[in-house]
């Protein structure tokens, strides 16, 4: 079946830090229906290679094509940095990942030019948001920290904790010593606790995250496609490779807006190697 204004808008995380970009395109696009799939079989991406991520991210995407999707997001910058350009390749429809907007955003904003980065082991190591940074400003120096565990604390039954309260202590010491004054969340979980964040870097520092930006870009890349839903209010629903009930606990807890059901689903996996 061909994809048309009223088809979904697919999108995916490794688990509930995508819902930071959902809620954000909910706002932004009230009449577009939404399909969510959080792979909390999987979790974490950060410590996976690059050919696992590329592997299930294309094994999700197809069914996220299998559902009707219009347009897929990669709402996790884990899978965008290993996997967005192998996605696109792959499918027919856009295929839109995080990082390009935040790393644009993040140049704008920066007037020191001192940018930090906070992310997972594996967007670290791909070097991928330094490399979108220096191309937006060649003299831009950028702070990188990966942030082991920091999500999957995150995706627990209790994150504000002591010990989530110490990791992001630590891990935004290399920013505080750089004198960062932008500081990009490059992990979609991390605006989760974007609070706790605020009050270790810098006062004056600037945070960006990927929701707003990309729903912005989402928007976009519909109209100028002619694919953006007309009018209506859209719904949207939600699917996970790992307990539902587990992931509605956690999901409805951060969703600004009301959780239905959640089903759950084994995408598999595509050997791409
Ligand atoms: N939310 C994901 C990201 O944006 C990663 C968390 C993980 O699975 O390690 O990178």
């Amino acid at each position: 079946m061909d994809a048309s204004p009223d088809s979904p808008i697919g999108v995916f995380d490794s688990g509930v830090g995508g819902l930071t970009v959902l809620d954000e395109c909910l706002a932004r696009l009230p009449p577009e229906h939404f399909v969510y799939f959080g792979d909390t079989d999987w979790f974490p991406y950060g410590d996976k290679s690059p050919e696992q991520l590329r592997g299930r991210s294309e094994a999700i995407a197809r069914w996220l094509v299998g559902q009707g999707a219009k347009l897929i997001v990669v709402a996790c910058n884990t899978a965008t940095a290993a996997a967005l350009a192998h996605l696109q390749t792959r499918f027919d429809v856009p295929v839109m990942g995080v990082m390009t907007a935040e790393s644009q955003a993040a140049v704008q904003s920066s007037r020191s030019r001192r940018i930090g980065l906070l992310a997972t082991e594996a967007t670290v190591a791909s070097g991928s948001y330094q490399r979108m940074i220096i191309a937006h400003d060649a003299g831009a120096e950028v702070t990188a920290v990966a942030c082991p565990g920091l999500a999957s604390a995150i995706q627990r039954d209790s994150p504000y904790d002591e010990e989530i309260v110490e990791m992001v202590r630590d891990y935004t010491a290399p920013l505080r010593t750089a004198r960062v004054d932008t500081v990009i969340l490059g992990c979609t979980h991390y605006p989760m606790v974007e609070k706790l964040i605020r009050r270790n870097v810098p006062a004056d520092a600037v945070l960006i995250s990927s929701g707003e930006e990309i729903a912005r870009e989402i928007a976009v890349t519909l109209e100028r496609q002619g694919m953006l839903r007309p009018g209506g209010e859209g719904d949207y629903r939600f699917a996970c490779s790992g307990d539902p009930a587990a992931f509605r606990s956690i999901g409805s807890r951060f969703l600004q807006m009301p959780f239905g059901d959640v089903e759950q689903v084994d995408p598999g996996f595509i050997d791409v190697a």
